[in-house]
């Protein structure tokens, strides 16, 4: 039997990946990798939404496949890519913009969420017309299935409909993607802010833990984690968010079950705990650090590998794009 496919992306917005893109996301991608025909891009062109200077956007773009790399993204068991590298993703994207309603495309909240925080003047089209680059990226492979974390729930869901809209208006050309979320991970918590999304576009870093941080930066601000009233270590989203998205963190990586965790500290203070959950963060990241440093001081070998990527998503994403052209009656 033939594998199922998986398709995900991630965008090179910052110079580092954060916790909640690792917990959320790409932990799923290394699991997936193993049994799925697995494609996993980074967007390059999506980061293209935010403005950038080319020196410091080139220099993400080859930090996040290093990092993919580092934290056990394999490019033999899985095609990892650049988006702009296939070029077909832009061209479906425009076939799918022509069958997008303008306010189907408005209703997407990531997209009025960051319109509203920039103004009209300040809000570029494309990131208007983004969530349909996205619905490309996906159709083109003919996903099965596409591991994000929750804010991307709507996006799949417009890429799904645009998937059956086409079909069923042409040809059955796009086979029809679940995203694929897991519960418990899919919303990782700032550290200052517990109720809110860790996020890149945070107005502060100082709850935001990100990959490359080095230990000492990482311990610090686990230290600093804003938690509840109380002093119990148990995990209740309602009136504990904070204890709980540090449980959460603790028990996705240590793997032990939230349970077990409430068990172990029971008794013992905050301090400790969030001590524990530090060192079981940092004992996960420096190698990736490390592992990410090293892949960058090869650089030569890090694009063979994305050249390597491109061209066997390149013959994957063409073929769909012909049939799609074809099905629309392009000549
Ligand atoms: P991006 O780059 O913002 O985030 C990458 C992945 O990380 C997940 N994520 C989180 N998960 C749990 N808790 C959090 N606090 C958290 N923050 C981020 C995101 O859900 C995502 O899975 N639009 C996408 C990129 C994209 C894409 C695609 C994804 C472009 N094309 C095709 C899948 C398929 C984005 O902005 O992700």
């Amino acid at each position: 039997m033939s594998k199922k496919r998986v398709l995900s992306g991630i965008q090179p917005t910052h110079d580092s990946f954060h916790l909640g893109n690792y917990l959320g996301a790409l932990k799923q991608w290394v699991e997936l990798q193993h049994d799925h025909d697995a494609f996993y891009c980074v967007v390059d062109l999506h980061a293209l939404t935010i403005e950038t200077d080319p020196k410091v956007l080139q220099k993400r773009i080859l930090l996040s496949a290093a990092q993919l790399i580092a934290i056990g993204v394999d490019p033999s068991k899985c095609t990892l890519f650049i988006q702009s590298h296939v070029p077909a993703h832009n061209q479906l994207a425009w076939v799918l913009e022509c069958i997008t309603g303008f306010g189907e495309a408005g209703r997407m909240t990531q997209f009025k969420d960051k319109s509203q925080k920039g103004g009209t003047d300040r809000t570029n089209v494309g990131l208007f017309t983004y969530p349909i680059l996205q619905a490309a990226d996906i159709l083109l492979y003919q996903a099965d299935f596409v591991p994000v974390g929750e804010d991307q729930r709507q996006h799949i869901e417009l890429t799904r409909d645009l998937g059956q809209r086409f079909n069923s208006k042409f040809n059955e050309i796009f086979n029809i993607p679940q995203p694929q979320i897991i519960k418990s991970l899919a919303k990782i918590n700032d550290l200052q802010d517990p109720t809110a999304k860790m996020s890149k576009s945070a107005s502060s870093m100082a709850g935001v833990i990100e990959l490359l941080d080095s230990p000492e930066v990482t311990l610090k601000k686990f230290k600093s984690s804003v938690t509840d009233d109380g002093k119990e270590v148990k995990f209740d989203e309602k009136s504990k968010p904070g204890i709980s998205n540090l449980l959460t963190i603790h028990s996705a990586l240590s793997g032990k079950s939230i349970q077990d965790l409430e068990g172990e500290f029971s008794g013992k203070g905050y301090g400790d705990f969030k001590a524990a959950v530090a060192e079981v963060v940092i004992s996960k990241l420096e190698p990736i650090g490390k592992r990410t440093k090293e892949l960058m001081d090869d650089q030569g070998e890090l694009i063979r590998i994305l050249n390597k990527g491109a061209a066997r998503a390149n013959e994957v994403a063409t073929a769909t794009l012909k049939a799609v052209y074809s099905a629309i009656g392009l000549v």
